[in-house]
């Protein structure tokens, strides 16, 4: 037990990061359009870290970071022509090229991105306080996702080689692009969730503009020249700065094809109306959520503490699938509870880069402070903390709290904490759950914990009509990213995963011909001179 703790003393001085685990001050100056990397000279944005130093006098001092380019609406635009004139309302180089040659502009995308592997895990690391084996995680998923993505491209190809015949007429179907795609993500997963989107659009033959998140700038830095080097010009494009000044011209344009954004419900529905027609734009997007842990009173209880904890704090909570209401069977919930307590006592607080570091500081302006208000609310409802030292915090740091027994009255019984707060309720009857779910405003996914086959299968069947994954006996989760991936209600538009988001960012085409000899004659003609890449029965092996 660490009732000894003072937590300002969790941040190091300067001198005591490790050498290899510093990072220098980096200024971004340029951004992506027109396949250069243009150089920007006006407004930029300071960037601190999550980290403090502790300094000589007492007190800290955040990381300062560096610095990247604060766009206005008119630069947006220039941006946004580059997207437009590269598709060329699908006449452009990269949405009539081959699938094969758009591969091996992936592949060597992939390439070079590899080579920045350790600048960008540092910058994660740095810029949202992920701790290094998550933020390497982050990276080599990210990794292993477009080459996945390149598979199932192949063999979608394959499928769509050959032609039909139905009453009397000859097509082949192709999955085609849709036009300019705007992908947006969110500062959890600054890179990941970002090319889950940007990768399969991109690939599909769409053009693209990404707006990284606030809180996640940097990391993509490095990036930059890979991109600029491996595809067409004006194929990748950035936009970085505040959404009304960059985003709201750029959908106001009604040159968006896709909106991809990762994201909460109340930006995405401000976004979608931006749009002057809005049927014309196809929305992707990977919302909030509030995923309930169902605890059976024949559950194995240190496993459904052991997920409990790590569904409720990796990354400290920050995770749209995070565990984010806990409803314990009351037979057992004293039990369940004091494990709780106990598995959260032995977690281990401190920088990224520490070894086996599960609570980290968090980016998030003001983050803190909302979770604090969220305690106190639920303390002054009825609520008790159960953990020692549960809700202390000292500049970007929260310590995790476990709140018990919370209600309905309180804001962290609706709302997404998506921080390290844990809500935790008893129940008599699983209508309970069953109840809280159906009237929550979300719809991702639930973890249920307990053993008997017959209770199980009764929850699955209605469950399954609810929320988009069940999970047994394991804390919820994303991947691995060849399952579907989305979410009912306020959760999700659209399924993203290695075989969806191939789907998800394109439509089918088909060309047809009555089958009379004519038409035959000039069908083998075209496949037989390779004349087009639409029209062919190649196979990329
Ligand atoms: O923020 C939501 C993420 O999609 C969660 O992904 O389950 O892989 O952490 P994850």
């Amino acid at each position: 037990m660490k009732h000894e703790m003072n937590l300002s003393k969790l941040f190091p001085s300067r001198e005591e990061i490790p050498h290899e685990m510093r990072q220098s001050e980096l200024h971004q100056e340029r951004y992506l359009a027109d396949g250069k990397l243009k150089v920007w000279e006006k407004a930029t944005q300071e960037v601190v870290s999550p980290v403090y130093f502790s300094i000589a006098t007492g007190g800290h001092e955040q990381a300062l970071l560096g610095s990247y380019p604060m766009m206005n609406g008119e630069t947006a635009m220039e941006v946004l022509d580059s997207a437009v004139r590269a598709y060329d309302d699908g006449r452009g180089e990269w949405p009539t090229m081959s699938l094969e040659q758009r591969i091996r502009c992936m592949v060597n995308f992939t390439e070079r991105m590899k080579g920045k592997r350790d600048e960008v895990i540092k910058l994660i690391m740095w810029e949202i306080g992920k701790s290094y084996k998550d933020a390497a995680k982050e990276f080599d998923r990210t990794v292993t996702y477009i080459y996945d993505t390149l598979e199932e491209l192949k063999d979608l190809d394959r499928d769509s080689s050959r032609f039909q015949l139905h009453e009397g007429i000859i097509a082949q179907t192709r999955r085609t692009p849709l036009g300019v795609v705007l992908c947006m993500g969110p500062f959890n997963y600054p890179l990941n969730e970002t090319f889950a989107t940007l990768i399969p659009a991109l690939i599909m033959g769409n053009t693209v503009i990404f707006k990284p998140p606030k809180n996640g700038v940097l990391l993509h830095y490095p990036l930059l020249e890979a991109f600029q080097q491996a595809f067409p010009k004006g194929a990748v494009n950035t936009v970085y700065g505040k959404g009304q000044e960059v985003i709201t011209p750029l959908l106001g344009s009604g040159k968006i094809n896709v909106l991809a954004f990762i994201g909460s419900s109340k930006v995405a529905n401000i976004l979608k109306k931006q749009h002057p027609k809005p049927h014309r734009m196809r929305s992707i997007l990977g919302l909030e959520a509030k995923n309930p842990a169902i605890i059976m009173p024949d559950a194995d209880i240190d496993l459904a503490v052991k997920e409990g904890v790590l569904g409720a704090l990796s990354y400290n909570g920050q995770r749209c699938t995070a565990l984010k209401i806990f409803f314990v069977r009351e037979s057992i919930a004293q039990e369940y509870t004091q494990k709780f307590v106990e598995a959260l006592n032995q977690l281990k607080l401190g920088m990224p880069w520490e070894d086996n570091v599960h609570i980290t500081p968090l980016p998030e302006a003001g983050k803190v402070a909302y979770l604090k208000a969220l305690v106190e609310d639920a303390v002054n409802k009825g609520a008790e903390v159960l953990n020692p030292h549960g809700g202390e915090h000292v500049a970007s740091f929260f310590y995790p709290a476990l709140l018990y027994p919370v209600n309905k009255t309180m804001h962290v019984y609706n709302e997404e904490q998506f921080g390290p707060v844990i809500p935790m309720r008893t129940f008599k009857n699983i209508e309970e759950p069953l109840e809280y779910i159906i009237s929550s405003n979300y719809g991702q996914q639930v973890s249920i914990f307990g053993n008997n086959p017959d209770e199980i299968a009764h929850l699955i069947d209605p469950l399954v009509n609810q929320v988009s994954r069940v999970n047994l006996n394991s804390q919820c989760q994303r991947g691995p990213d060849v399952f579907p991936f989305t979410g009912r209600k306020d959760s999700a538009e659209g399924t993203l995963s290695v075989f969806d988001a191939l789907r998800s960012f394109s439509i089918r085409s088909l060309v047809a011909a009555k089958g009379n000899e004519a038409n035959k004659k000039l069908i083998n003609r075209i496949v037989k001179d390779r004349d087009s890449n639409f029209l062919s029965t190649d196979y990329i092996l």
